[in-house]
C-alpha cells in the first residue's frame, strides 16, 4: 500500500486514471507503433478479473503449441524474446521491440478499447476477453491495493468502495470498462470467458481458449496446461514466477469472497449499478451475478 497522497499517484489519460508508479503518458503514446497482428493472442481484461490466471493458460498453451512446431534450424532463445506482457507497462522503446519479436505474442492489457492502438482493430487481432463479478473485483482489488506499494491505499473498505463505484481509482470504472468492451462482443476476432465458468470447469475453458486461437493440442497436452494453471500450483510456483508479489496476488482464488466485505448497503448500491449499466447488456448476460 502506498501511503502517498491518491492524487499525486494518479495521472489521467483519455481520462482514464492510472497509477504513475507502473504507467506513463509517454509510454502510452508511444503504444500506437505497435504493430498489431492476426495471430497475436491478447488478453484483456479489468484488473483483479483473473489475469494472470488466464495468462498462465495462454502462454502455456503457446509455448507448447510452439514448441511442438518449432524447426530446430530457426529455434529462438524464449528467453531473449521475452517481453513483460502487460501492453501497458514498459518503457518508450518496448513496442519497436515487440514489433520485432516472432509470433505468437502473448499480450496483456487493462486498457479499454479505445485506449489500445488502432492496429490491434484493424489488423484483427484475436482477443480473449475476461470478466469476472464485480463484487468479487472490488473484493480483491480492495486488498491488492492494501497490500502493493505500487497502488494507491485505502484506509478502510469504505474509501475504496466509494473509489470503486465512482471509478476514480487506476484503470477507471469497471462499469465503463465492461459498457466500452460491449461494444465489441460480437466481433469475429473477440472471444469472452467469465472468470466463473473457468473456476467451475477449467478443462472446458482451456479447450474453447485453445480453439479459439487455433491453437491445436493433444488431450495429454491440454491437461498439462489445465494442472498447470490449479490455484495451488500457481500459488506455490508463485515465488519463482511473481517473487514477492506472488503471496499477495494469490490470495483466495475463489468466488463470493464478497460477502466477507460488503454490507448491505453497498451490496444494494452495487445490485443497482449493476442493473443500471450493465444488466441489460451481452456481457451482462454472461456475466455470473
Ligand atoms: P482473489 O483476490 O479473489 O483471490 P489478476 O490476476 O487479474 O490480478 O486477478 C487476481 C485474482 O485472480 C485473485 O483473486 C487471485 O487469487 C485469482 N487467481 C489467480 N490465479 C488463480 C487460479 N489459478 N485460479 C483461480 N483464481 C486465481
Amino acid at each position: 500500500a502506498n501511503t502517498m497522497d491518491r492524487e499525486e499517484l494518479l495521472f489521467s489519460y483519455k481520462g482514464i486514471l492510472y497509477p504513475v508508479t507502473v504507467c506513463s503518458p509517454e509510454v502510452f503514446r508511444a503504444m500506437e507503433s505497435l504493430e498489431a497482428r492476426t495471430d497475436d493472442v491478447i488478453l484483456a481484461g479489468y484488473p483483479k478479473s483473473g489475469t494472470n490466471w488466464v495468462g498462465q493458460i495462454l502462454t502455456d498453451l503457446v509455448a507448447t503449441f510452439e514448441k511442438k512446431n518449432q524447426d530446430e534450424e530457426n529455434s529462438v532463445n524464449e528467453e531473449e524474446l521475452q517481453e513483460f506482457p502487460y501492453l501497458e507497462v514498459g518503457d518508450i522503446e518496448k513496442y519497436e521491440r515487440m514489433n520485432k519479436l516472432p509470433s505468437r505474442r502473448v499480450i496483456f492489457t487493462h486498457l479499454l478499447p479505445d485506449n489500445l492502438p488502432r492496429s490491434v482493430f484493424k489488423n484483427k487481432a484475436k482477443i480473449l476477453l475476461l470478466i469476472r463479478n464485480p463484487k468479487d473485483v472490488a473484493t480483491s482489488f480492495y486488498h491488492f491495493s492494501n497490500g502493493l506499494s505500487l497502488l494507491p491505499s485505502y484506509e478502510t473498505w469504505d474509501d475504496f468502495f466509494i473509489a470503486f463505484m465512482t471509478g476514480k481509482m487506476p484503470w477507471g470504472s469497471y462499469f465503463n470498462y465492461l459498457s466500452e468492451w460491449n461494444k465489441h462482443v460480437d466481433d469475429e476476432n473477440i472471444m469472452t470467458i467469465t472468470y466463473e465458468e473457468l473456476k467451475e470447469n477449467r478443462a472446458l475453458g482451456v479447450k474453447n481458449i485453445a480453439a479459439f486461437f487455433g491453437i491445436s493440442l493433444t488431450e495429454e497436452e491440454l491437461q498439462s496446461v489445465v494442472e498447470k494453471s490449479s490455484f495451488q500450483s500457481m500459488k506455490e510456483n508463485s515465488p519463482k514466477t511473481h517473487g514477492a508479489m506472488g503471496s499477495i496476488l494469490f490470495r483466495k482464488g475463489g468466488v463470493s469472497d464478497w460477502k466477507n466485505l460488503f454490507n448491505e448497503d453497498q451490496n444494494q448500491e452495487m445490485d443497482k449499478a449493476f442493473e443500471e449499466h450493465i444488466a441489460g447488456t451481452k456481457l451482462g448476460t454472461k456475466l455470473k451475478y
